[in-house]
């Protein structure tokens, strides 16, 4: 198969031979970088292979048994962050401001769904980025395609690809990671303090009622809690917020994978740890090593990658970390149930998150097969919704927008679609960013196809600004919360 396209037909044959952090390189692989100079990126890849680990086992398998409980039902997944990151946005401000977002759109989440929120950002590594072609005309000059700071840069003169980006890579996601972690130490998500939430741009009355309704009864709840002496654990001090990027640049990745011991009391969740039960899946124990992904804790799989005999699913199927593979309109079912049986193959419960994104048109009539064919498989996934890659259009100007509109749309049928078919939306998976740039349409804020250039910021797709991203997270809480009756939500 070495070197070809090959189709589904050849896929029995998985996944069934020896794995290791380089067994990819004997398959096809799409998005592939033709490095110039290899002995360049040899000595990249062997300083990456020195330094040490960004991530551990232990939070890597928190972070999985997190997601198992998400995978049950018992807790929702918020997953947020730029499309393109930069090195660029490495700096105090940027990632406060998203660190916040993140965390009041889980306190949203939180009072919509009744249930615990796991905060996973799309930083500090989401440097790679797809594209489909390799070249672009940027102000009317053709050059190479922008694939993502660890790769090349967006200036038309820092086009060529630059082996020392890997290594950039690195420390720039390093950095980024210890201000975050510096941050929540220090109390950036004490909600102790009261939290600042801006409602002013909403224009509609009934709508200001209803945003600010919800955020009076976070409030309460959160003041209930202090004054009940309800937070013994430290819980309302600070949160956990976890890493994921798209783990496309498998020379980066193989060279941050390690060996390591696997922590005790894998299998337990928080959630389990309080009901004294344990996970009773089949997972092999017989070894007491895996391979670890460590630059973050959660990889994904992107819509132009994730062929079941190609090279990304086999870098996937050999790495300990929860995993997320994106599912589109041209995903079979057939497909997806391979994919599904090659990187999980003993089917633990949410090792696997399956990110949809078919868009607010397609969405009614695939999302429905591929819950079937999932269920009938016997695999345990966490289901996420991500509303944006499958709603991006071009104005009559030809700027790359979403619609505000479009994307709840997709995320409400989705939520619908799942309780329809005795299934549930376990996340959201969104673009975004804590700065107040102009790259959505609509929303509150009434963005219009002819304010985009106002702040125009992304280096790749379009994403929700500030207001745009913490309203989506009150829409999607009324519609959580419209369905059951009401009961004291747990922060
Ligand atoms: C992305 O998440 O930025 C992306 C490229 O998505 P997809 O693989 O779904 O197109
Ligand atoms: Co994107």
């Amino acid at each position: 198969m070495t070197g070809t396209d090959s189709g589904s037909a050849s896929v029995q044959h998985v996944g069934t031979d020896a794995w290791t952090p380089s067994s990819w390189r004997s398959k096809p692989i799409k998005q592939p970088v033709d490095y110039e100079n290899p002995a360049h990126v040899q000595k990249a890849v062997a300083k990456l292979t020195r330094l040490p680990p960004i991530v551990t086992a232990n939070e890597i398998w928190k972070l999985r048994a997190s997601l198992r409980d998400v995978a049950l039902g018992k807790a929702f997944l918020l997953q947020g962050g730029d499309c393109a990151e930069l090195f660029d946005y490495c700096q105090a401000d940027a990632i406060d401001s998203k660190i916040k977002l993140l965390l009041q759109m889980s306190l949203v989440l939180i009072w919509g769904a009744n249930k615990p929120v796991v905060r996973i950002a799309r930083m500090a590594g989401q440097y790679a980025k797809p594209r489909s072609s390799p070249t672009e005309t940027v102000d009317g000059k053709t050059m190479p395609s922008f694939r993502g700071d660890i790769l090349n840069g967006y200036p038309a003169d820092e086009r060529e690809i630059d082996p020392d980006r890997l290594v950039q890579a690195y420390f720039h996601s390093a950095a980024t990671l210890n201000y975050v972690r510096a941050q929540l130490s220090s109390g950036i998500a004490d909600l102790h303090r009261p939290l600042d939430w801006n409602l002013g741009h909403v224009r509609d009355p009934d709508l200001q009622t209803r945003y600010t309704k919800i955020v009076e009864s976070i409030s309460e709840s959160l003041r209930f809690m202090r004054t009940v002496g309800a937070d013994t654990a430290g819980q309302l001090q600070t949160v956990d917020l976890f890493t994921s990027h798209e783990g496309l640049l498998l020379e980066y990745e193989a060279a941050m994978t390690r060996q390591l011991r696997h922590p005790p009391n894998r299998f337990t969740s928080d959630a389990d740890a309080h009901s004294g039960s344990v996970q009773e899946d089949a997972i092999d124990d017989s070894d007491p090593t895996g391979s670890y992904n460590t630059s973050a804790h959660f990889l994904w799989i992107g819509d132009r990658t994730r062929q079941p005999d190609h090279a990304h699913v086999e870098y996937f199927r050999g790495i300990e970390n929860p995993i997320g593979i994106k599912v589109g309109p041209t995903t079979p079912a057939e497909d997806l149930v391979q994919l599904l049986d090659v990187v999980n193959p003993n089917k633990e419960i949410g090792k696997v998150t399956l990110i949809t994104r078919y868009g607010e048109g397609r969405v009614e009539e695939l999302l429905p097969v591929h819950i079937e064919a999932v269920k009938k498989s016997g695999h345990i996934v966490v289901w996420q919704c991500d509303p944006m890659h499958g709603n991006t259009r071009s104005t009559t100007s030809g700027i790359k927008t979403r619609s505000f509109a479009s994307i709840f749309k997709e995320l409400s049928l989705s939520l619908s679609i799942h309780s329809s078919l005795g299934s549930f939306l376990g996340g959201v998976h969104l673009e975004l960013t804590g700065d107040a740039v102009t790259e959505c349409t609509g929303g509150s804020v009434g963005l219009l196809d002819e304010d985009l250039g106002l702040r125009y910021e992304t280096f790749c797709d379009p994403r929700l600004n500030e207001k745009q991203a913490l309203e989506l997270a009150f829409l999607v809480a009324g519609h959580q919360r419209g369905k059951r009756p009401s009961v004291i939500a747990q922060m």
